[in-house]
């Protein structure tokens, strides 16, 4: 089992450590622009290897070959969000990084499975998706695992109660406009509305909204990596070990939840051969209607890239 992670910055380097700290595969290529930084890093986290007793091999580079027959690609390459800078600023300049990066994967690992990180989202999965002419399963974004684990961990926080009990359900594009699911969303099993008041539930999905930018205006020199790295290590852990968990991802839809053309994050289960099954449920007129406008919102930066 082979790795790569394209992108040696915040995100690239969190979730190669993770990955490497759960041995969820043999070998780990770290890919970089940069001279110096995906060796280095690499380098840097094989030397912590020892302490953690873990043998996944790491290497990095800054040319494709290394990358040869690799299972699993993850994108995190481009540039990341700034202060006053929204997603879709980030569109063009993201759209050519990702898509000669998802070309230049792909020539290397025509079998591999491509987990895409690099914002805005859905639309660089669509940019993916298109360049590698892979099937639907082998393209997913990462974004409803990271923003329902905002949701929980805030949940936890406002219940004082273990992270481990709150289950929280996100659906749509990773925007301003995705659709955190309260009713779906339960603390060992009781759904938030029979927990929260109303109104404060309202200003925790507010927040889940605003989970992005609030770590962007703390951090002022960049933006989340933490849990976005344990997040698409999760995606990663799900497919090599073939859990088939039930994760919210961005994938391209055809006639699920009434859409078309579209990638916004749905439910969904990922095991060995990827995106195995969407995960269907009925919304309400006001949920089906938010959704809509979520992949609305996509659809029009869809449009921007002219693929
Ligand atoms: P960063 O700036 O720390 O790292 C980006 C890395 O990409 C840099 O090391 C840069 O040299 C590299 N890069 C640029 N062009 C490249 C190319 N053509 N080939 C290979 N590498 C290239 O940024 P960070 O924080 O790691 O974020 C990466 C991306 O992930 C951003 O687009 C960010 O917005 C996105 N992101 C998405 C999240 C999600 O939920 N989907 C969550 C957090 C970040
Ligand atoms: C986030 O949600 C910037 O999309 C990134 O943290």
């Amino acid at each position: 089992m082979k790795i790569t992670v394209i992108g040696a910055g915040n995100v690239g380097a969190t979730v190669a450590q993770r990955i490497a700290d759960k041995e969820l595969c043999e070998h780990i290529v770290l890919v970089d622009v940069v001279e110096g930084i995906p060796q280095g890093k690499a380098l840097d986290m094989f030397e912590s290897a020892p302490v953690h007793g873990t043998d996944t091999r790491i290497i990095g580079t800054n040319t494709y070959e290394p990358t040869e027959g690799s299972d699993i690609v993850v994108i995190t390459a481009g540039l990341a969000r700034k202060p006053g800078m929204s997603r879709d600023d980030l569109l063009a300049k993201n759209a050519e990084i990702v898509g000669g990066c998802a070309e230049a994967a792909y020539k290397q690992s025509p079998n591999a499975i491509f987990i895409i990180v690099s914002n805005p989202l859905d639309v660089m999965t669509y940019v993916a998706l298109k360049k590698t002419g892979l099937p639907r399963n082998k393209v997913i974004g990462m974004a409803g695992v990271l923003d329902s684990a905002r949701f929980r961990s805030f949940i936890a926080m406002e219940l004082d109660v273990s992270v481990q009990d709150v289950t929280a359900f996100v659906l749509g594009g990773h925007g301003d406009s995705m659709v955190p699911l309260a009713r779906y969303s339960t603390v060992a099993g009781i759904p938030l509305p029979e927990l929260i008041p109303a109104d404060r539930l309202e200003q925790i999905l507010q927040r889940t909204r605003d989970g992005g930018i609030e770590i962007v205006n703390l951090l002022k020199t960049g933006s989340a990596y933490y849990a976005p790295g344990s997040s698409a290590a999760q995606m990663v852990e799900s497919i090599v070990r073939n859990k088939k968990r039930i994760l919210p991802c961005s994938v391209w839809l055809e006639g699920e939840y009434g859409l078309n053309d579209t990638v916004v994050g749905v439910p969904v289960k990922l095991g060995k051969n990827g995106m195995e099954k969407i995960i269907e449920i009925k919304l309400t007129d006001s949920e089906a209607a938010a959704l809509k406008k979520s992949s609305d919102d996509v659809k029009e930066n869809i449009a921007k890239v002219k693929l």
